[in-house]
């Protein structure tokens, strides 16, 4: 591979394989998977339920470690890296947006943001400040002191967004955003991420069953029973 190839390429798996092995038995979820994102594109992973998706894309994420193959970010073997390496390079780079989600429920919606901005070293009025810009550019500027249970689920889920945003990540990986939210809030969603990919440089890289995300994905990846279909 060239280098002029390798800068457009935001992540690469080369034989990823996972084995999950629990008691007696042992599953293969994945299988010799080999991919390749380029940079600001929108890759959408689809799938049925069962196919592995929540596991590759844990593995991109630097969540789980494969049992075999490996995965380079923004140029950077991650499969390489020890644990503490690890951690530094996931919080500088990767903004990640879970299934359910996973706000804390006794923090308002700018402390919820507030946090991950914490623990990116941002503190104090700087963060407070980094908090409401955020939530501005998600379209929830006036609901920064709900409480997650005073929001709907569109707006918990653009919480969730805006909290994946701070600190500007190169990435953003999304494990299917849109899933518990109706089509009007979802399209907002959508929107949302598309605008971070062709306006803000990122990659985002999403698990989904939403077939609305079609319109705005540049690329889409197809797995079944633990492999990539062409
Ligand atoms: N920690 C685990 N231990 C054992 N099996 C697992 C574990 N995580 C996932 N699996 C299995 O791996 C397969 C893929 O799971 P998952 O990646 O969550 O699929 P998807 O997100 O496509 O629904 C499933 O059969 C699931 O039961
Ligand atoms: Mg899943």
């Amino acid at each position: 591979m060239s280098s002029l190839q390798a800068h457009r390429k935001a992540i690469i798996g080369i034989g990823v394989e996972m084995v999950f092995q629990s008691g007696g038995s042992r599953f293969q979820a994945l299988k010799k998977v080999n991919l390749e994102i380029f940079k600001g594109d929108i890759q959408l992973l689809m799938g049925p339920s069962g196919s592995g998706k929540t596991t590759l894309l844990s593995i991109l994420a630097g969540i789980l470690t494969p049992t075999a193959g490996s995965v380079h970010l923004l140029g950077e073997e991650i499969t390489r890296m020890s644990r503490n390496q690890l951690a530094r390079f996931r919080l500088a780079n990767i903004g990640f947006i879970f299934q359910g989600f996973n706000l804390f429920p006794a923090l308002t919606a700018a402390e919820n943001v507030e946090v991950a901005l914490h623990l990116k070293g941002i503190r104090g009025r700087m963060a407070r400040q980094q908090a409401q810009v955020l939530l501005e550019q998600v379209g929830l500027a006036d609901k920064a002191k709900n409480l997650p249970r005073d929001l709907s689920g569109g707006q918990k889920q653009r919480v969730a967004i805006a909290r994946a945003l701070a600190g500007n990540p190169q990435l953003i990986m999304a494990d299917e955003p849109t899933a518990a939210l109706d089509s009007h809030s979802g399209h907002a969603v959508i929107e949302l991420l598309r605008q971070l990919a062709k306006e803000g440089g990122c990659t985002v890289l999403m698990v989904t069953h939403d077939s609305r995300i079609m319109d705005v994905a540049d690329r889409v990846l197809h797995l079944e029973d633990g492999r990539l279909k062409a």
